[in-house]
């Protein structure tokens, strides 16, 4: 069939085009039959131009038949003359909108069957249902608008790496199995039988190793991989924009990324983000936000709740702090640093009329975060009288009531949450989750949909200062937080082994709205130190040897001091898009049970393709999803 081609776009006819004759293809979104005339808005990805079929007197008459047989989603071509919409048929709303094109010719490319759901701005189908049928999820304006920015983002991030120098090298998809934090996905070797290559968590090794090369400035927008429960900003597959460098220090990484954002920002949105972003250290941000990841589109900050305990009678909060003295002076005398306890408070601006029933669902909150309860008091009282404290916990405090309201910067009409926990970093962080959830319930995060001017919708923070080592419970042993090749700060060298906890790495995170969107670090290059942070993390000489020797090797022949960082594609373009969960940004996505309902996969394969492999299935006790 010869196909009558486009001259034009569904997007691109406007007043100053009336008069002339062109070809259209596209996809009938809508169709209205005005007895026997009809109105079809054909649609393509740049935009919807209205059609007009079957009038009286014009050449198109011939065509209602054809325009009668269409259905939703048919692909079609249309030849016309564009014309002015008559007075009072202008729609303001469309680019389009005040021309329409009147069909002489029309050709049905491909007729659609019933569709599973309707194509609209956005859908509202169920996800697994958006999924199986992704093609058709994909023609809504929503997504196609979202597929473009992430082009874009992609394209921008290229243009600002390669001009200022970075190569974009590609590393290897198959690769050796080593320990990253996440599960690998593994790929059997048929030649091997009994080996597996396992596909990157992240080019991490790699990328030093193009260090060790001497290719100073790599980056490269790579595909990364990692056996994990899914979640809103998680996918078993995802993008990184990977970036290292040499002979550079932690600020020289911060700058490039930040001068990297600005452009991206910039370039796609259209929006100016401030030259440097503003610094936390992961210390302030437990304290003030308890997370590292704070959304600081709204304040909030929690207080330090501790210097009123002592005179008021509530002994919870005092037990709370003489555990945790208690815990930090064992330790101390073991040579460990621990914080101690922690009674942390949090003023919700004019919340003071919130019921029992709000309060315990923040109480729910806190609790699975591991905080033992919320106490909370409401600040009264006259005007121009001295404030009081009144319901929960007041009575304890009544005495001490102006020097809390002054010292939390509490005023009439808030109301004040309080958690105490003999571990600083439970009240801290069950508290901080209770800020989270406020946030959302009071829509204090002003233009996160909306748009709103008052505040901006992106607050960039970087976080930096992490400590390099965390101990796990579970195993009873020391970990590396981020991963193995952190560079621990110099002043914590000649005492790491003795006090692993205290030591804080070169290590930085960026944080964007809540979430976090790049993590990175300054690298060893030691051998020697690489050695004893493996050592710490309880892998031995031998150990480290198998499983990272190639690195470590050549970290031998003159390996320069580098460092780099890992924005998250998907998490960024997610932000900037104005979402909360990465699938909308990515063309086939997973579902969060790591499945495509599209194509079925994971998926058996054939029993001679499992002998070739030499791999025999064990079948789970209890059947799974799919
Ligand atoms: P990290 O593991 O913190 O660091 O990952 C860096 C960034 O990648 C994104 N990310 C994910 N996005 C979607 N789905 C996932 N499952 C997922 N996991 C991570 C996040 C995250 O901030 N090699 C180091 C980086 C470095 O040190 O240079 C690394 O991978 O946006």
């Amino acid at each position: 069939m010869e196909v009558m081609k486009r001259t034009t776009t569904c997007g691109a006819l406007r007043r100053s085009d009336a008069g002339k004759t062109v070809v259209l293809n596209g996809w009938v979104h809508r169709k209205r039959d005005h007895g026997g005339i009809f109105f079809i808005n054909l649609r393509d990805r740049y935009g919807i131009t209205q059609v007009v079929a079957g009038e009286e007197g014009t050449a198109g008459q011939s065509l209602a038949a054809a325009a009668a047989e269409l259905r939703n989603e048919f692909c079609i071509a249309v030849e016309g003359l564009v014309r002015l919409r008559p007075d009072g048929m202008v729609n303001p709303a469309m680019a389009t909108g005040e021309i329409e094109v009147a069909a002489s010719s029309l050709v049905i490319l491909n007729r659609s069957e019933i569709l599973p759901f309707q194509i609209d701005e956005e859908s509202d189908a169920r996800e697994d249902l958006r999924l199986r049928y992704r093609y058709l999820d994909l023609r809504s304006t929503g997504m196609q608008k979202r597929i473009r920015l992430r082009s874009e983002t992609a394209f921008a991030v290229r243009e600002w790496m390669t001009g200022r120098g970075f190569y974009e090298i590609e590393t290897p998809t198959f690769i050796k199995s080593t320990p990253e934090g996440a599960r690998d996905y593994l790929v059997p070797s048929r030649l091997y039988p009994g080996k597996f290559y396992a596909l990157p968590q992240s080019p991490q090794l790699y990328k030093q190793l193009l260090m060790a090369a001497g290719f100073d400035k790599y980056f490269q927008i790579a595909r990364c991989y990692r056996d994990e429960d899914a979640r809103g900003d998680r996918q078993p597959e995802f993008t990184q924009i990977d970036i290292e460098m040499s002979f550079v220090s932690r600020d020289d990484v911060l700058a490039v990324t930040e001068g990297l954002m600005g452009h991206v920002f910039k370039k796609t949105l259209g929006v100016e983000l401030p030259a440097c972003f503003r610094r936390l250290t992961y210390e302030e941000a437990m304290e003030r936000y308890g997370t590292d990841k704070p959304d600081l589109r709204f304040g909030l900050e929690m207080k330090d709740f501790a210097p009123y305990v002592e005179a008021g009678g509530f002994q919870a909060f005092k037990d709370a702090l003489a555990a945790g003295e208690a815990d930090r002076r064992a330790a101390a005398a073991r040579g460990v640093t621990v914080p101690g306890g922690g009674v942390k408070a949090l003023v919700v601006p004019g919340a003071a009329g919130y019921s029992r029933k709000q309060i315990e669902e923040m109480e729910a909150q806190a609790k699975i975060y591991k905080a033992r309860g919320l106490a909370w008091m409401k600040v009264a009282g006259a005007d121009g009288a001295p404030p009081v404290l009144e319901g929960g916990v007041a009575k304890f405090f009544a005495s001490q009531a102006s020097g809390i309201v002054e010292g939390l910067g509490a005023a009439r009409g808030d109301l004040i949450l309080i958690v105490a926990d003999s571990k600083r970093r439970v009240a801290n962080i069950a508290l901080g989750a209770v800020r989270s959830k406020l946030g959302r319930d009071l829509a204090l995060i002003r233009g996160a949909s909306s748009g709103g001017s008052e505040c901006p919708r992106f607050e960039f923070v970087w976080i930096v200062d992490f400590p390099l080592f965390e101990f796990n419970e579970e195993e009873n042993r020391w970990e590396a937080a981020h991963h193995l090749f952190s560079y621990p700060q110099e002043q914590y060298h000649a005492v790491m082994e003795q006090d692993p906890g205290a030591v804080k790495g070169d290590l930085y995170d960026l944080v964007l709205n809540g979430y976090e969107l790049a993590s990175g670090s300054i690298r060893i290059h030691d051998p020697a130190l690489q050695k004893r942070v493996f050592n710490i993390a309880g892998i031995g000489p031998e150990e480290g040897e198998k499983k990272f020797g190639f690195l470590t090797e050549a970290f031998k022949y003159g390996a320069p001091p580098h460092g780099g960082i890992a924005p998250g594609l998907d998490r960024l373009v997610m932000l900037m898009a104005g979402e909360t969960s990465i699938k909308e940004v990515i063309a086939f996505p997973k579902n969060s049970f790591a499945v495509s309902p599209m194509d079925d996969s994971p998926s058996e394969v054939e029993p001679k393709q499992l002998e070739e492999l030499h791999l025999r299935v064990i079948p789970p006790e209890e059947p799974r999803y799919p």
